[in-house]
């Protein structure tokens, strides 16, 4: 079996002294944990990056981006090129976030072009994916979600260079998670999808991460699913007595 991959994503949340705090009590709970079958990502907001990426340059954690430009360096305002990840040593960066899709116009063809820029600068893109409750209602999920794989890998090699996460948006901090028959019915059209648009040998090995809701009482009857390769973790993740029974579970599984 592959390993898990546990990821918080902090959204915008957080001073830095509590991401320092946080930092620091992450680094005591992987202390000494035999971490073999796990790998434990966060993804803090971009002015953290810097004390993050120090930190986890001598812990068993990585550290991963929330967004990044879909354009090179340049006069693009506030913004952060993948090359300057690349330049912090970024492991990982999620790209085309729902939050992200709804407030800030990412669309699959930037999702597109942001995964060839991360891709030019060996950093792993997280893609998010994932359907609205309308079109889960119109019995429409399964187009939606080969539309936006369609979009964000077109032109895209992958092999094992690539994680992609499974966010129904209706399950993102409502409390509301899809039922483990739900995610892993989802998780197996995607792992399909990958195998016929690339080989079996790469849909074996891509990780595919749920993403909504995920918590200490549910992350069990997820990560058993035999297409659930590990959680991309919003509200729970912001606390570390949450993320790290959350990271037990992972590390007992
Ligand atoms: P919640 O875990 O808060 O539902 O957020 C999920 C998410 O959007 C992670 O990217």
């Amino acid at each position: 079996m592959q390993k898990f991959i546990i990821v918080g994503n902090w959204k915008m949340n957080k001073s830095f002294q509590e991401a320092e705090e946080f930092f620091l009590d992450l680094v005591d709970v992987l202390e000494n944990k035999e971490l073999d079958n796990i790998e434990v990502v966060v993804c803090p907001p971009a002015v953290y990056l810097e004390m993050a990426t120090d930190l986890a340059a001598c812990n068993p954690f990585s550290i991963g981006a929330q967004n990044c430009s879909q354009f090179d360096d340049g006069a693009y305002t506030g913004e952060i090129s993948a090359s300057m990840l690349h330049s912090m040593e970024m492991d990982y960066c999620i790209i085309g976030h729902s939050e992200r899709r709804q407030y800030f116009g990412e669309t699959d063809e930037s999702v597109n072009a942001k995964l060839k820029k991360l891709h030019e600068n060996s950093i792993v893109p997280i893609v998010c994916i994932g359907e609205t409750l309308t079109q889960r209602e119109k019995g429409v999920t399964k187009d939606v979600i080969v539309k936006q794989l369609s979009g964000a890998f077109q032109d895209v090699d992958v092999n094992d260079n690539v994680v992609i996460a499974y966010e129904p948006i209706w399950a993102i901090g409502t409390g509301k998670t899809a039922t483990p028959e739900q995610a892993q019915e989802i998780h197996a059209l995607i792992r399909k999808w990958i195998a016929e648009n690339y080989n079996e040998d790469v849909a074996k090995k891509i990780h595919i991460l749920y993403g909504g809701s995920m918590k200490p009482e549910n992350i069990d009857d997820l990560l058993i699913q035999p297409d659930i390769d590990g959680g991309l973790i919003g509200g729970a993740a912001l606390d570390i007595a949450k993320f790290s029974s959350m990271i037990e579970t992972a590390v007992r599984l």
